[in-house]
């Protein structure tokens, strides 16, 4: 039988995207965006099934480091290991369900909050109190559970199905295409991060990222300093976007990938620095609000501090006002629910362009309807 992620994985390879008519499309409704029952399966159809990217080997960069993201209820824990290697687990208890750890850190052990049950760095189980001579405790089979894992160019990619197929399987070819461009990950630093709250459904942000038809009327410092809004290119094909943008500075090609469901990553210019590396998640927290979440990357010889001057400047520019945008367009839908989103899809108009948005919208579509 095969699993539910290869199920959805084979189902949206079957979608194509249009990166060539210039047509209106209908989009989703947008009582997608409000319905608490479609989070609910899109939580059961897409979360537990796609490739996730959670953060980047950075982020936890020495033996004991851990950090605690969140794929809506189901937490994961992503820690390094004595060995050096990072695994994933289910950050819940094997005694009763406690969460064994809360946000970041640096620990030899965890110890649950509750009843003080000991994980190791590995996940196995190290010490439940009172418990060693008790008929039937079994040490060996109660460390946490584990989740899969995989990198791209350092990135963490989880998947909550366990038996479901690679990221190569899902993603062919796009793990090398990435890392081609991608600085070596044991280069890369986490300079800066800000999880922004949108309040606004998860699709919201993702499509929010896949145009720049808003960047004209909403964006000025970023089309009048950073980037050529004339130049962007956008195409997307299996499950994968590519946008493609000229800078101000021409020498800085802003390149991003966007990885189905809610992952993007690439290469971004900043003024002053040159290219640096930032991953995007855009998280679903309620039916109503996501953490569209960036983590800004330096190499060695990148300087830090620019990074996150500049990385705090585009929170306060960019970044706040995709957040009302998106905002707006939540409290919009909600008041009138029955109506759809229309999209202008023009490639040969890239940044006039919503075929991106339409390719999205029929993977959502088709992934909810695959049981
Ligand atoms: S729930 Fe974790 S030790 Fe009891
Ligand atoms: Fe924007």
């Amino acid at each position: 039988m095969t699993s539910p992620a290869a199920r959805l994985y084979a189902a949206l390879h079957e979608v194509a995207c249009d990166n060539d008519s210039a047509r209106m499309r209908a989009g989703l409704a947008h009582g997608d965006y409000t319905s608490a029952e479609t989070l609910a399966l899109e939580d059961e159809r897409i979360f537990q099934r796609s490739w996730v990217c959670l953060g980047h080997e950075a982020d936890i960069g020495e033996p004991g480091d851990y950090a605690v993201e969140a794929i809506l209820d189901h937490e994961v824990l992503l820690i390094r290991g004595d060995d050096g290697a990072v695994r994933a687990f289910h950050n819940v208890c094997r005694h009763r369900g406690h969460a064994v750890a809360a946000g970041c850190g640096n620990a030899r052990w965890l110890t649950c909050p509750y009843h003080a049950w000991t994980y190791a760095s590995d996940g196995s189980l190290f010490y439940a109190p009172h418990a060693a001579d008790v008929a039937g405790f079994d040490q060996a089979t109660l460390g946490l559970r584990p989740i899969r894992l995989e990198t791209v160019a350092g990135a963490l990619f989880v998947s909550l199905d366990a038996d479901g197929p690679s990221f190569e399987d899902c993603y062919p070819g796009l793990r090398a295409e990435i890392e081609t461009w991608a600085p070596s990950p044991e280069e890369m630093e986490l300079v800066y991060q800000s999880p922004l709250r949108h309040e606004a459904n998860w699709k919201a942000s993702v499509e929010n990222f896949s145009e720049c038809y808003h960047c004209g009327p909403v964006h000025k410092y970023l089309t009048g300093n950073i980037i050529d809004p004339d130049s962007y290119q956008v195409s997307a094909a299996g499950l994968v976007q590519r946008h493609i943008v000229g800078g101000r500075d021409p020498s800085m090609i802003q390149r991003l990938w966007h990885v189905w469901p809610n992952t993007a990553m690439g290469l971004y210019p900043l003024p002053g620095v040159g290219l640096v590396w930032c991953i995007r998640h855009m998280y679903p927290r309620t039916v109503a609000e996501s953490t569209y979440h960036y983590r800004w990357y330096a190499t060695g010889e990148q300087p830090v501090d620019a990074i996150r001057e500049y990385a705090l400047h585009h929170e306060t520019t960019t970044g706040a006002e995709d957040a009302a945008v998106v905002a707006g367009a939540q409290r919009g839908m909600r008041g009138d629910p029955a109506a759809t989103n229309m999209l202008v899809c023009n490639p040969a108009h890239g940044v006039g362009s919503e075929h991106a948005i339409a390719y999205f919208h029929d993977l959502v579509r088709v992934a909810r309807e695959t049981p």
